[in-house]
């Protein structure tokens, strides 16, 4: 089947077999290895990609599920040499060690906040909880986290006069 993907901003069409999951597709046939795959049945969101802003656990979406949808890969967030200032967080606070799990947790965070969630202490737990680091422990990804977040909202803060979005606590939503 042919399916159409807005990858990273750039229009894409695919040829895949109906069952190929969005995680090969962005691997295998558009050569985005930076989405990680770790278990490969939706536990550990070393796969998560943005579909359409939300985050998506990548190896348990068909690419035709996709079709038509604005796709983000870790690939589409740093600006040429500059990283994200997601990815700056984790390098600032030691966020990672082998790094593979990384990819998933900076969308994670990225989606969360294009979603508009804003966790306090609790919630941000809760929101990692969703993603398997092996090696690191949390505690650093948790700092990293909150700096990400705290820098990505002050990126997008409204302007003076223009009413703030309420803070919302995540929910469980993520795909
Ligand atoms: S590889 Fe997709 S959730 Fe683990
Ligand atoms: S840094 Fe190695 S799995 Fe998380």
């Amino acid at each position: 089947m042919k399916v159409q993907l807005t990858v990273n901003g750039t229009s894409q069409t695919v040829d895949v077999e109906p069952r190929r999951t969005l995680a090969d597709t962005l691997r295998e046939d558009l050569g985005m290895t930076g989405t990680h795959l770790g278990c490969e049945h939706g536990v550990c969101g070393a796969c998560t990609v943005l579909v359409d802003d939300s985050p998506v656990r990548s190896c348990l979406m068909f690419a035709v599920q996709a079709g038509g949808s604005k796709i983000t890969t870790i690939e589409g967030l740093a600006d040429g040499e500059r990283l994200h200032p997601i990815q700056q967080a984790f390098v600032d606070n030691f966020g990672l060690q082998c790094g593979f799990c990384t990819p998933g947790f900076v969308m994670l965070l990225e989606g969360a906040h294009r979603m508009g969630i804003e966790p306090d202490a609790d919630a941000l737990v809760e929101l990692l909880a969703s993603n398997l680091c092996r090696c690191t422990g949390y505690v650093a990804i948790k700092e990293a986290a909150a700096q990400a977040l705290a820098v990505r909202r002050s990126s997008t803060a409204p302007s003076r006069g223009r009413p703030a979005q309420p803070a919302r606590r995540p929910t469980r939503r993520y795909r």
